[in-house]
């Protein structure tokens, strides 16, 4: 089956490889001719384990291309995915749909054959009504219909996310677009993945639903960390204690510095100027959106708090190591990353902020240009008084405690991730503050 992919962004990318793995034939197009070069020249302009050695595979297999040419990428494509950015648009916190649409355009004044348009993208309910209204306005003779089919991958964990999903959602209003798309899930079918199909609308809000549930299974943790705190309880223990019910589940409840990322920021917003747009409020994911954003600068308190109490004294002008700056491991983006504003608060408070990431700190550096970059961990925490492990990379989990704390010049550990067992931690001679703990 031939397969185009519009965006070769992060979901254009991974799931054109992927369907490419499946033994489909794909072109992932973008607009970006520097990026369609250099994906050509297998340099990938994303951090994605795996993603180099399946797009070279791929390629080599001749199943994989990459265009910069839409009209003819898609010419005999029976399947059109828009895999393009529906960023926050600035000022309102609304889905920006503008690229979506540009691309429904393009394909409506080059559609010649019949093919399924697919919106992969992250869009708010009815913009598959809109981009179906486009390209019929178009005045195309040519048979299309248009589908939803909202991705679910993480990032970090994208090809296996792709490959072994928990569902595929797929919004269709007509039988023939679902059976082009049972054709392109075949391999998946094959592997049993659950396939739901429902109405256009209903996949559309499914996206924002799943990560706005998400988003708040995470803040509702984190708030019973701070109680925990309060009230001298674990929340380790907490969150095995109701995970264990299957009724709520035991992931996505791990306490930390508050969620970030290209997701569920702009999606949590996107999704309540929905609800505001039909007049039907979701107060829950207003008070998540607001608890998280203020979480952030908390984590920047509870780091000079620490100091105080470990008698390691104010922060201005003392040195404090970030150890990970990216919003959470095995990935290079820095969006809406917790680390943003701890540092700044940091910065405010007058102290010296030096960091070190295994992945981030090209995308960081620019970003907050008064943090000094070490080359590894230990150059990170030499003379530091005090050390703030911010993501749970796996090099900092298995990190030599005895050495950071003989390089460090006051014995202050922070961990906002929950990573290190506190006995171990005290024993290496640390003061030691996590999240939720006593
Ligand atoms: C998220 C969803 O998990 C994916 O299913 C979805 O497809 C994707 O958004 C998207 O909409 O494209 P992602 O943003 O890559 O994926 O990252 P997650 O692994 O979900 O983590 C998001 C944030 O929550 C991170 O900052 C992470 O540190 C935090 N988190 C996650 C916690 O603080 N605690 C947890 O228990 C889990």
């Amino acid at each position: 089956m031939k397969i185009a992919m519009v965006g070769s962004g992060y979901v254009g990318l991974v799931s054109g490889a992927c369907f490419a793995d499946f033994g489909h034939d794909v072109v992932c197009i973008d607009k970006d001719e520097t990026k369609i070069e250099r994906l050509r020249a297998g340099m990938m302009p994303i951090f994605e384990p795996g993603l180099g050695e399946l797009v070279a595979q791929n390629v080599r297999g001749g199943r994989l291309s990459f265009s910069t040419d839409l009209p003819s990428a898609i010419e005999d494509a029976q399947a059109i995915f828009i895999a393009v950015g529906t960023p926050s648009r600035r000022g309102d916190g609304h889905a920006d749909l503008s690229y979506v649409y540009a691309v429904a355009q393009e394909v409506a004044e080059s559609l010649k054959n019949p093919a399924v348009i697919v919106t992969k993208s992250t869009v708010p309910v009815g913009t598959g009504d809109e981009v179906e209204r486009i390209i019929r306005e178009s005045g195309t003779s040519t048979k299309f219909a248009v589908v939803s089919n909202p991705e679910f991958l993480r990032e970090g964990a994208a090809i296996t996310d792709f490959k072994r999903p928990d569902r595929i959602v797929i919004g269709a209003e007509d039988e023939w677009a679902r059976t082009v798309m049972t054709e392109v899930y075949r391999p998946l079918f094959l592997n049993r993945a659950p396939i739901l199909f429902t109405s256009r609308r209903s996949s559309e809000l499914i996206k924002y639903a799943a990560n706005a549930f998400l988003a708040t299974k995470i803040t509702f943790i984190n708030e019973m960390a701070d109680l925990c705190e309060k009230v001298g309880a674990d929340v380790q223990d907490v969150s095995r204690g109701i995970g264990l019910d299957n009724r709520i589940g035991s992931k996505f409840l791990h306490a930390g510095p508050s969620y970030g990322g290209s997701c569920f920021p702009k999606d949590t917003l996107a999704l309540l100027k929905t609800a505001e747009d039909f007049n039907s409020p979701v107060r829950i994911v207003e008070a998540v959106v607001k608890t998280n954003d203020t979480r952030k600068r908390a984590m920047g308190r509870k780091v000079i708090e620490a100091l105080a109490e470990a008698g390691a004294g104010e922060p201005r002008g003392k040195k404090i190591a970030l150890l990970g700056l990216t919003f959470k491991p095995n990935t290079d983006d820095m969006r809406d990353a917790p680390s943003i504003a701890i540092v700044q608060a940091l910065l405010d408070a007058g102290a010296d902020v030096v960091a070190y990431d295994p992945e981030g700190m090209e995308l960081a550096a620019p970003m907050m240009p008064e943090v000094t970059m070490a080359r590894n961990a230990y150059e990170a925490v030499t003379g530091a008084d005090a050390i703030v492990l911010v993501t749970e990379w796996d090099a900092f989990r298995g990190i030599d405690l005895q050495r950071i704390r003989q390089l460090a010049a006051q014995p202050v550990l922070v961990d906002l991730r929950n990573v290190y067992n506190p006995d171990e931690v005290r024993s290496a001679g640390f003061h030691y503050t996590s999240i939720g703990r006593p």
